[in-house]
């Protein structure tokens, strides 16, 4: 009898300890999701060779997010011009709903589809709703590779 006590006792413990164990690892997993912000890499927009000269080219990259336990790619548009002899690399996420600015030539300036805010090519706002400016992001050629690079 006491063996069988014994045993009972013993059986219950372990068993306690392991669901003790688990829900501890458990809640660990919970308490701690592995949130590892991307940092911010230069990523290679296009060939030097290949920007046009008369108007902002719109590269599309690809840009992984990671948002706590999600991890999902998206697409984030640059527009990068030449200004004299400098490069220059806009977002093209509207500044008031984040909507994708697309550029008009018959204006010469950049327009958001979704509440008619305009942005002149320096990014600047014109007309419309958007509080700021368009963010610049920045560039760099890439000397070996002669890339132009943006960093996102
Ligand atoms: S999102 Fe661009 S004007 Fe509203």
């Amino acid at each position: 009898m006491s063996d069988r006590r014994s045993f009972l006792t013993k059986f219950v413990a372990a068993g306690g300890t392991f669901i003790g164990a688990s829900l501890a690892g458990l809640a660990g997993l919970i308490l701690s999701p592995r949130v590892t912000a991307a940092g911010r890499k230069w990523r290679k927009a296009l060939p030097v060779a290949e920007l046009p000269a008369s108007l902002p080219f719109a590269a599309v990259l690809t840009e992984r997010h990671e948002d706590g336990w999600y991890r999902t790619k998206r697409q984030k548009v640059v527009f990068i011009d030449k200004v004299g002899d400098e490069y220059r690399a806009l977002s093209a996420t509207c500044s008031h709903l984040g909507c994708n600015v697309k550029w008009e030539a018959t204006n010469n300036q950049f327009k958001c589809p979704c509440h008619g805010g305009c942005y002149d090519r320096s990014g600047k706002v014109l007309s419309g709703p958007p509080p700021r400016a368009l963010t610049a992001v920045s560039i760099r050629v890439n000397a070996t590779t002669s890339q132009l690079e943006v960093e996102l």
